[in-house]
């Protein structure tokens, strides 16, 4: 499981920072968590408005993306700090990256209540509607003294509090996954596959599911091609070298955008030869168009791309057998794309036929086949006739 720490405390050496960083470090086999960093948080205003900028975009996403939130409050004043407040602020007001996450609440302070005022204020802000984050309800974990807490390394000293902090993690575990499970189911409903809303690579006026979009489209935007040499992360390739590439490739390749348009296949061979039938024609075209429209395949679409997108996974497989017996044991891929900021860039689907892999490691080892009679399989059905959708939910994004 996926969780961002949030420390409430800008000063260099924190308390609440050094236990994050105990969590993250002693709970490694447990959970894997990441320490975030509020220090540049401008100060919240609402005349001058910085959601957009980096620093509380990074928040926002890493915060979307995690499967839960674990803050570390301070006590000032008997209640959180400014520096808490301020970021919850911004997480609050034009973006609201805590709707409906799992939010675990500690804090450590210099005397014996440990936080608990600031805790009991934070949990009533956390559940502010603008913030609307789901607390962790019945657990807390006050840290009182906590200048004698910790060792030179960092550690917590005493064994019954590391054996208490385990325990209102391992509940807050159950609860996160509980809280994802359900949101999960509703949030693909919000998958646009008509593809309107549009992103800034999409071609606007060129109707996506003409026929020759490609070349309107091409048109439109001046596409280069031929021998034209296009400079890509790693090489340098002219626009027929890659075609020659990705028409090679053994996996059929498909680019869907994160508008949800399909823009792209590596044209391995005609429909009949290929894996996954596709044809030119459909390029550009939304994803509801390229889909049957049974309410059934589009759900199951629609959970594909959503878990992709938010990150709860960035990897879905099914077997999507074809219509021939040389065709019965395809798989398809579904990788989430991004960009360098992390930014969902869309799908990048790959379907390869598995036999001939399967085929040739039994001849090389010399092994073969046998049915189980207890396997329960359905070698029949295709992912367009009996979707189902396998997502861990206890993985994510950063342990693929
Ligand atoms: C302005 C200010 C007010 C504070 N008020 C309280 C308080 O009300 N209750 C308390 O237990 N500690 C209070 N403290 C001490 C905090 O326990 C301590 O600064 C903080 O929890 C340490 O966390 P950190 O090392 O993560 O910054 C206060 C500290 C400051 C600077």
């Amino acid at each position: 499981m996926k969780l961002v720490g949030i420390a409430g405390s800008i000063a260099d050496q924190s308390y609440n920072r050094t236990l994050l960083n105990f969590i993250a470090k002693h709970f490694e086999g447990l959970v894997d968590v990441e320490v975030l960093d509020i220090n540049d948080v401008p100060m919240f205003n609402q005349d001058n408005d910085q959601t957009n900028s980096a620093v509380i975009q990074n928040l926002s996403k890493k915060i979307s993306t995690a499967d839960g939130v674990i803050i570390a409050t301070p006590e000032h004043n008997h209640t959180v700090p400014a520096a808490l407040k301020n970021v919850i602020e911004w997480l609050s007001y034009e973006i609201h990256p805590f709707d409906g996450k799992p939010v675990m609440i500690v804090g450590a302070s210099y005397h014996t209540q440990g936080s608990s005022r600031a805790q009991l204020h934070l949990r009533q802000i956390l559940e502010a509607p603008g913030v609307n984050a789901v607390v962790l309800p019945g657990n807390e974990f006050l840290l009182g003294k906590v200048k004698e807490a910790f060792d030179e390394n960092g550690d917590l000293k005493d064994q019954n509090t590391v054996n208490f902090l385990q325990t209102t993690l391992q509940n807050f575990i159950k609860f996160a996954q509980v809280i994802n499970l359900i949101s999960k189911t509703e949030d693909y409903e919000e998958e646009d596959l008509s593809a309107k809303e549009g992103t800034d690579t999409t071609i606007q006026g060129v109707d996506m599911n003409a026929d020759d979009w490609l070349d309107q489209a091409a048109k439109k935007v001046h596409a280069v091609d031929g021998d034209t040499y296009v400079k890509l992360d790693s090489g340098l390739l002219t626009v027929n070298q890659l075609d020659y590439f990705l028409k090679t490739m053994p996996v059929e390749l498909t680019y869907v955008d994160e508008n949800n348009q399909f823009i792209y296949y590596n044209k391995t061979g005609s429909a009949e030869d290929m894996l996954a039938k596709r044809v030119p024609s459909q390029v550009g075209d939304a994803l509801d168009k390229v889909h049957p429209k049974i309410s059934r395949v589009i759900k199951h679409v629609k959970q594909v791309i959503n878990t992709l997108r938010t990150g709860k996974t960035d990897l879905v497989s099914m077997p999507v057998p074809g219509g021939d017996e040389s065709k019965s044991h395809v798989m398809h891929y579904y990788k989430a794309m991004h960009d360098e900021e992390g930014n969902y860039k869309g799908v990048n689907e790959w379907a390869v036929d598995i036999k001939p892999i399967v085929d040739q490691y039994l001849h090389e080892t010399g092994q073969k086949l046998v049915k189980d009679p207890n396997a329960e399989i359905d070698a029949t059905s295709g992912a367009s006739e009996k979707p189902e959708v396998k997502v861990d939910v206890t993985s994510s994004a950063s342990k693929h």
